[in-house]
């Protein structure tokens, strides 16, 4: 295909991309927005495929079936509780992909221009950042190596070494762009070490929003690696994953009140909090939990990681839909951090068929809190901690929560005292409202939805 009909294919790719984009922004539309954006990508996958100068179309087939085979096994097998995990490593993949792209440019050009020897740079060097920091991500969140933050001193200083030998070597590489060279080899290095480096001191707690922005990162190494071979739809492609990653990014540091400059650079869960609390807990059993819900006129599930570990969202919509036949007032209230990745429990609650008019995000229902009768916390822990809001000395101090505690009553269901993923110790527990059903979510509430159809 001549060059004007590729460019023509990847504007409708990349309009395709940006309207499946908007899309993704309303559960209603999601779906359609994916399908939509998978089309632009199908298009600008075969314009590029008709391009003069493909080398070897036997490689690109062994590639893609390949990749397909590890993409539909890992779409069917990973659980939803590693889904983090997963996105970490594809954003791996795709910041080691730039960064085979940029060397690959860089050592097919006879003679590159000083700009076609930066632009390959940049798609090695975040790529090689991407790669290495996904890795350490991911080992972090399997637990491969311990979640915490890895702090030391003079930490910084070893950082800002490592970053001002790349971008001297850089410069003088750019001037030189020889890929056989040591100095070559010496910045591939730094950059793989810088990614390790920059995300060893982030806690597991963060780990989602460093996936996010090495997300972000994968695009604009992605978008340079798109400047390095001359392909248009890989610059618009990888500029919205950059610009996607990086407003995803901000929303998540809000939701939780901190700066990223905080996220990254404060070594946040290196520490454990100082303050403990102590009181008395009030357990209750799953027959005198179903009185009360039986009982109540307003009832608000707070979902958290706990019901997506417990695949408790079926058994919680089973008995959603069984108070709303006595005529109960159901909400499910959605924190925007709650569980491990963003929309995680809108995403639980969609699969068990929850509509999403019953939703509710945690600026509308805190107001109402006062009037619900009861607020049911399935597995949450951290986005419903009272010390976020009330302790100044609590690390996890000005993250907004949602306010289960000014509920009429509460009920906290989880299987220990532990505390949640940020390591805070939780006064709800303790509260006079509150009352513990402990053990398995799944089989709590299925407790529960037993007692009511009997
Ligand atoms: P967490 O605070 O991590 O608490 C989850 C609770 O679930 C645990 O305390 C655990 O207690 C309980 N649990 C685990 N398995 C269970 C089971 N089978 N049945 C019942 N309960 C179970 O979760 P959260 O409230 O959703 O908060 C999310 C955390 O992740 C926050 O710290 C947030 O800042 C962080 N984070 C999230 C994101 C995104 S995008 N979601 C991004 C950045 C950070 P037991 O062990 O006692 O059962």
């Amino acid at each position: 295909m001549s060059d004007i009909y590729i460019n023509l294919a990847y504007i409708a790719s990349a309009a395709l991309f940006v309207f499946g984009l908007k899309m993704l922004s309303s559960p209603a539309t999601a779906r359609r927005g994916n399908l939509l954006s998978s089309i632009g990508m199908l298009i600008a996958i075969v314009a590029t495929l008709t391009a003069q100068g493909i080398v070897s179309y036997q490689w690109i087939a062994v590639g893609a079936l390949a990749g397909g085979v590890i993409g539909a096994l890992a779409a069917r097998l990973v659980a939803m509780t590693s889904m983090p995990e997963m996105v970490a490593l594809f954003n791996g993949s795709g910041g080691a992909a730039s960064l085979l792209v940029g060397w690959a440019a860089l050592s097919a050009a006879t003679n590159p221009t000083a700009f076609t020897a930066a632009v390959a740079f940049l798609s090695i060097l975040i790529g090689g950042v991407t790669a290495s920091g996904s890795i350490v991500a991911w080992a972090k969140l399997a637990e491969v190596v311990p979640s915490r933050a890895v702090v030391f001193p003079g930490q910084r200083v070893v950082n800002g070494l490592i970053l001002a030998a790349i971008v001297v070597g850089g410069t003088l590489f750019a001037t030189q762009p020889a890929t056989d060279a040591p100095l070559f080899y010496a910045l591939l290095g730094l950059a793989l070490l810088l990614g390790v480096m920059a995300v060893i001191p982030i806690g597991g707690a963060d780990m989602p929003v460093v996936i996010s922005l090495l997300n972000s990162y994968s695009g604009l190494a992605a978008c340079a690696a798109g400047f390095a071979i001359d392909n248009n739809i890989l610059i618009v492609a990888g500029s919205l994953v950059g610009a996607a990653g990086i407003i995803l990014t901000n929303i998540m540091c809000k939701a939780m009140n901190r700066s990223l400059a905080n996220v990254l650079f404060s070594g946040f869960g290196a520490v454990q909090a100082a303050t403990k609390v102590e009181g008395e807990v009030k357990p209750i059993n799953v027959e005198d939990a179903s009185i009360i819900l039986e009982a109540a006129s307003s009832v608000t599930f707070v979902p958290g990681y706990g019901m997506a570990v417990a695949q408790a969202q079926h058994v919680v919509r089973e008995l959603g839909d069984l108070l709303e036949a006595h005529g109960t007032e159901v909400t499910y209230a959605i924190h925007p951090v709650a569980g491990r990745m963003p929309g995680h429990m809108n995403v639980l609650l969609a699969e068990a068929n929850v509509s999403y008019d019953k939703l509710v995000e945690m600026e509308d229902i805190n107001p109402r809190m006062p009037n619900v009768d009861v607020a049911v916390v399935i597995g949450a822990n951290d986005v419903v901690n009272p010390a976020a809001r009330d302790d100044a000395t609590s690390p996890i101090h000005g993250m907004p929560i949602i306010n289960v505690d000014h509920a009429r009553t509460v009920f906290v269901l989880k299987r220990s005292m532990a505390s949640g993923f940020a390591g805070v110790d939780n006064p709800l527990f303790f509260g006079q409202n509150t009352r513990m059903l402990f053990g398995d979510a799944k089989a709590s509430i299925s407790g529960v939805v037993a007692q009511f159809k009997d």
